[in-house]
Parts: structure tokens; C-alpha cells; sequence
């Protein structure tokens, strides 16, 4: 089967590989892709928004499964054009894509559903809200309604922060998604996510994970699209799993009983809190880094189980995982996430990869005219490791980084300290 997969981070990469690993998969597109590659993977100069042409090129390419990436061309509606072309299709149409699309839908369909979530209010209007902060008082987290990429959320110590960032997310800095603001009850405690394919009716739950957000060490400085990852997150007790795993529930049978026929991955973002998990976001879509060291541990065929989800018959299967931990450590270029440089030459990747246990996912990448390996983005690779310990594999992770070069590559050395040191080290 050819396959159509949308996107360009690490995320795709990793979706790519474990696609080509498949016996079903023939050639696999990657729209646009990026400088990684696997056997039978190509990179397609398609916009990832424009659904005539990605319609006309998946009947061209006789493409049996369009799977999208990212939540933009989710949000946009793209899954449902490509569905209405008779094309089976991995990824939530608009109405589904809505989970992440808008926070104020998001925090109104968790109440309606009785999924635990931080107390919130919204508002469109700048008085209303800066109203409401004298009443509830600081700390607490501001966030914009739409897709922000991330750098719409801003919690805020105190009141006077917490004013600066409804008049900043009102100010058009975040266009149509900043016309709805989102203020929520600061909450404490470990994240962690839990993602599950569903096919709008059944749910398959995929490992835990556990990203880290911040770009420094000791999660100090500014929110990125995620630093590092690990799975399975050790510090969650069994009884958090089933509670964590009961939202994810409420939230497929939720959006069923909506009339929402969500086909892909619903991913929950927790924090486990004194009181228990409480959800603090719902993405449309695989987590990018999450996905690298997921899928990884997957032994299940992944084109099996997203055929299976876009035909709405995941009933049957059941999900196997490897018993090895894995790990995910973010290249990034210097500056970022502020602005930094691009074109930088890569080396070192060949030697990386040929240990043992490791799996290099490009993220900002590509390959010049000449065929030489630069960094084309913030984040440039993700290096994973598996390894039958959390310690055995985080060590063979930062063993394969320090093979691998490019100017101003930088990284954070604690990924996973903190899961080691137990749940004490979040409080
Ligand atoms: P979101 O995009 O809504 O997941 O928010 C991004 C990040 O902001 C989360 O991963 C948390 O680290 C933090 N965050 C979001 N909501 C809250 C909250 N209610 N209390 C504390 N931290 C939060
Ligand atoms: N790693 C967080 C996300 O994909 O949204």
C-alpha cells in the first residue's frame, strides 16, 4: 500500500520509519518531510493545507492511507476532504480537531463529560477578564484559545503578570487565537500523557510518556515544542493509570455521543496533582517527542493498527510493547526556542545510529543539493535509546550525542533525572 503521511518534525520521521518497517507499506510520501529517511520514504513538495492537491496527489499516487501529523491541517479540515474523496484517512476531521483547536471547546466539553480539569473561566472581552483576576488571585495560567504552537500559555505568579498576559494574548500577537482568552486554577504536580489510538469508538491506550517542556536544565527557562521524553513514566501508581485511563474513556464515548466520529490518536495531557490526574489539555494528534519514543516500543505493525482505526474496526486488535525503556533527548540549535541559525553541517549521524539500541529521528533537517546533511529548524534531531534499565538506556542516549555534531548544538543533560530521583523531585 503507498501511504500519504503530512508533516516535517520528528514526530513524522519516527511515524515514517515504523511505516516502512511494515510488510504491507510500498512507497511512503512525506509532505514536505524532512532530511531523515527510511527505505521506501520520499518527500513530496505538497502544502500541507491545500486539500485539492493533496487529494488529487493521493488518486494520482494510488494512495491507500492519508495520515496526518500535525494539528493545523487537522484543524483545517483536511482529514475530512480527504474522507469525503474515499481515501481512509488517520487523523480527526474539524470537529474532532477541536479537542486542541480550541481550549475554550476543550475546557466546556470536559465539564459537560465530568473529566477532571483545572477550574477555568473565558472570556473575549479584556475587562471581563482582567476583572476576573482580582477575584481569583495569583498564581494562576492564562492561555490563549487557539493553536499557539505552544507559546500561548503563560502561568503567571502574580497578579500583575497575570495582567500582562491577557492584555499580550488580546494584543493580535496570536491572531484569531487570541480573541478567547482561558484562565485557569494553577495546578502542581509530575506530567504525564497518555495517548490512545481510537477509531470514535474503541480505544487501544499507547505507553505513558513524559516530556520535558522547559529549554534549561532543572526545568528552568522558556516553554519549547518539548526538550526530551521518556516512556514509560515510572512515577505513576497503578490507580493514577486507571484514572488517567477513565478520562481518556469519557472523552472517546464523550465526542461519540456528540455526534463526533474521531478516527486517530487522542492524546491527554495530565498532571498529577495531590488530589489526582487532572487533564490539562487534549491534542488532536501524536505528541512530538512523545511519538520518538513510542513508537519505538511498539512491536505491533503500525500500518495494521491505523488501517485498522480509519476504517472505524479496531475492535479487534490488541497493542504489544517492548518491556525495554526508552529515552529521547532533543538536538536543538543554539538560540532556540528563540531565533537562531540555520545550514549548519551535520556530521557524526552514521556512527550514532550504528550503535546498538539507538534511533536517530530527524526533526529540522535537510539535505542540501549536493546530498550534505544541515540543520534546517530549532529542533534539529531527537536521538533515542532503548536499554533494559531507565539508566542503561539514558546513558547509551547521551553515549550516541556526543558522536554527533553540529555548530552550536545544545541539549539538556537532565532528561529523565528527575523520574529516577521518584516522585519526591516534584514536590
Ligand atoms: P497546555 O498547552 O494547555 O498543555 O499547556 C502547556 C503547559 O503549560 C503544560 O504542559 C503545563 O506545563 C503548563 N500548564 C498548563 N495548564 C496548567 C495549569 N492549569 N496549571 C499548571 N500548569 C499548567
Ligand atoms: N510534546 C507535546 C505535544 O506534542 O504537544
Amino acid at each position: 500500500m503507498n501511504i500519504l503521511l503530512l508533516g516535517s518534525g520528528g514526530r513524522e520521521h519516527a511515524i515514517a520509519t515504523a511505516l516502512a518497517a511494515s510488510p504491507d507499506s510500498d512507497s511512503i510520501f512525506v509532505a514536505p518531510g524532512n532530511g531523515g529517511s527510511a527505505p521506501g520514504v520520499h518527500n513530496v513538495a505538497l502544502d500541507q493545507l491545500d486539500q485539492a492537491a493533496i487529494v488529487r496527489f493521493a488518486r494520482e499516487q494510488d494512495v491507500g492511507l492519508v495520515v496526518i501529523g500535525p494539528e493545523a491541517p487537522l484543524v483545517a479540515g483536511v482529514a475530512d476532504a480527504v474522507r469525503a474523496a474515499q481515501i481512509p484517512c488517520f487523523g480527526p476531521g474539524a470537529s474532532g480537531a477541536r479537542m486542541e483547536g480550541s481550549k475554550r471547546f476543550s475546557k466546556e466539553f470536559m465539564i459537560r463529560h465530568d473529566i477532571p480539569t483545572a477550574a477555568f473561566a473565558s472570556f473575549t472581552r479584556i475587562p471581563d477578564a482582567l476583572a476576573s483576576l482580582a477575584k481569583t488571585g495569583a498564581p494562576l495560567v492564562v492561555k490563549a484559545d487557539g493553536l499557539a504552537a505552544g507559546k500561548g500559555v503563560i502561568i503567571a505568579q502574580t497578579l500583575e503578570e497575570a495582567h500582562a498576559a491577557v492584555l499580550d494574548c488580546f494584543s493580535g500577537r496570536f491572531g484569531e487565537a487570541g480573541t478567547t482568552v482561558v484562565i485557569e486554577e494553577y495546578l502542581t504536580g509530575p506530567e504525564c500523557s497518555l495517548l490512545v489510538f481510537t477509531d470514535g469508538q474503541y480505544i487501544l491506550p499507547m505507553a505513558t510518556a513524559q516530556d520535558h517542556k522547559r529549554a534549561l536544565e532543572g526545568d528552568r527557562g522558556p516553554n519549547t515544542g518539548g526538550m526530551g521524553v521518556y516512556s514509560p513514566v515510572p512515577i505513576v501508581t497503578e490507580d493514577e493509570y486507571a484514572q488517567m485511563l477513565n478520562c481518556m474513556k469519557l472523552a472517546v464515548a464523550g465526542m461519540r455521543s456528540e455526534g463526533i466520529d474521531y478516527r486517530g490518536v487522542l492524546y491527554g495531557g495530565f498532571m498529577l496533582t495531590p488530589e489526582g490526574p487532572r487533564v490539562l489539555e487534549f491534542n488532536a494528534r501524536f505528541g512530538d517527542p512523545e511519538t520518538q519514543v513510542i513508537l519505538p516500543r511498539l512491536k505491533t505493525d503500525l500500518l495494521t493498527v491505523m488501517r485498522a482505526v480509519a476504517a472505524g474496526d479496531l475492535g479487534d486488535l490488541q497493542l504489544e510493547w517492548e518491556e525495554r525503556w526508552a529515552i529521547s533527548v532533543v538536538l536543538a540549535s543554539a538560540g532556540y526556542p528563540g531565533a537562531y541559525e540555520t545550514g549548519k553541517a551535520i556530521s557524526g549521524i552514521e556512527d550514532a545510529e550504528a550503535l546498538e539500541d539507538v534511533h536517530i529521528y530527524h526533526a529540522g533537517t535537510r539535505r542540501t543539493e549536493e546530498g550534505l546533511l544541515v540543520t534546517a529548524g530549532g529542533r534539529v534531531l531527537n536521538v533515542t535509546a532503548l536499554g533494559t534499565t531507565f539508566v542503561a538506556a539514558r546513558e547509551r542516549a547521551y553515549e550516541a550525542i556526543e558522536l554527533i555534531d553540529f555548530e552550536g548544538k545544545q541539549y539538556r543533560r537532565d532528561i529523565g533525572l528527575r523520574a529516577l530521583a521518584g516522585r519526591s523531585a516534584w514536590e
